[in-house]
């Protein structure tokens, strides 16, 4: 096994703020989590509130992008009034523009592009925003069919960037997210692999990217996991009737543990060693709190190999995830 590129903080639980910048998000019942008005200032004192809370767990590691509205911008608020010393690592993203215009019933909430222009562009909007440079920049949602992992411009600017000590990964989506990695796992420049660290959705429901992860992770990239309770439905907030049979079990091992669905969901992905980093989506410090508990919980191998047969196919999970309401 090589060793790890990069090396994240522990513990591996991190707070993802893809809720937390901007006042619509797809997750069940994320509106009824944000304050009030959502307006900015309300967002923003909420976002240091999960950050503050975040910190106090003990967590050291924050998830932002440039889509995630003023994700960037509160963070780096929060940032400026710590000291160094006191400041968890942060990662974030380029690829998507944010054009929802601080609606939830926006038409078009954001864009995917993956030119040079666009990266030029977001890495001085997000090093501004951040005011300071990020230790991981990925690619948002890198696909085979956004041509980036072919496009020689964009890699030797990224490969700049990680000369100048920038860590570079990408984030990936979709029911082909395997082929993607394994794609991404043959970009080399300068003789070196480019990419240090992978994002990618892997859960109880959505599991088909393990095996390729395992890969990764033994060629020295760092593995962090987002969308660990699939959007919400491994959580309590989830009455879906065709997810009833599947959450039974759940609720059998989580009973057990005397815990709740969505840290026996996100224990089943920290009992894989080779997992450096659990993004936390908890819209509230309740949420945070339950979403934790995951660290203390140490699933039996039998329990690991009931939760291992919940996986639905693949593209039923994405087809499932694209008709969540942004709400
Ligand atoms: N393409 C990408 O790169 C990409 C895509 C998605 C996510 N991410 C990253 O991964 C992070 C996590 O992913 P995610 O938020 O999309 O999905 P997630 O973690 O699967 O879902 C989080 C949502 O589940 C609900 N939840 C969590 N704990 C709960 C609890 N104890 N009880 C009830 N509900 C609970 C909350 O919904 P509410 O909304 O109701 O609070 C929360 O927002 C993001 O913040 C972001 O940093 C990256």
């Amino acid at each position: 096994m090589s060793e790890k590129r990069l090396t994240l903080p522990q513990p591996r639980i991190g707070l993802g703020l893809a809720a937390l910048g901007r006042p619509g998000y797809i997750n069940l019942g994320h509106g009824a989590d944000m304050p009030g008005e959502r307006d900015v200032d309300s967002m923003r004192a909420h976002c240091h509130v999960m950050l503050d809370a975040a910190w106090q767990r003990g967590l050291r590691y924050v998830d932002a992008a440039r889509s995630y509205g003023r994700a960037e911008a509160f963070l780096g608020d929060w940032l400026a009034a710590r000291p160094a010393d006191r400041r968890p690592t942060v990662g974030s993203k380029w690829g998507y523009t944010y054009t929802a215009g601080w609606k939830v019933d926006a038409e078009v909430h954001e864009i995917k592009s993956h030119t040079l222009e666009v990266l030029d562009r977001q890495w001085q909007e997000t090093r501004e925003a951040l005011g300071m440079s990020p230790a991981l920049y990925q690619i948002h949602s890198a696909t085979l069919d956004s041509g980036v992992l072919d496009n020689t411009e964009v890699l030797g600017r990224l490969a700049q960037l990680r000369d100048q000590g920038v860590a570079i990964g990408l984030t990936t989506s979709g029911p082909a997210q395997a082929r993607t990695l394994e794609r991404a796992l043959a970009v080399e420049i300068d003789g070196r692999p480019l990419f240090d660290a992978v994002q990618t959705t892997c859960n109880l429901l959505e599991p088909s990217i393990l095996s390729m992860l395992h890969v990764a992770s033994e060629s020295g990239m760092a593995v962090i996991i987002k969308e660990a309770v699939a959007n919400g439905r491994l959580t309590a907030r989830n009455q879906r009737p065709e997810d009833t049979a599947r959450l039974e079990l759940v609720d059998r091992v989580a009973e057990r543990h005397g815990a709740t669905r969505d840290a026996v969901a996100m224990a089943a992905l920290l009992a894989r060693p080779w997992v450096d980093m659990v993004l936390s989506g908890a819209g509230t410090v309740e949420q945070l709190d339950a979403n934790c508990r995951a660290l203390d919980i140490r699933l039996s191998a039998a329990e690991i190999e009931q939760l291992d047969g919940l996986a639905e196919p693949s593209e039923v999970y994405w087809q499932t995830r694209g008709n969540l309401d942004w709400n």
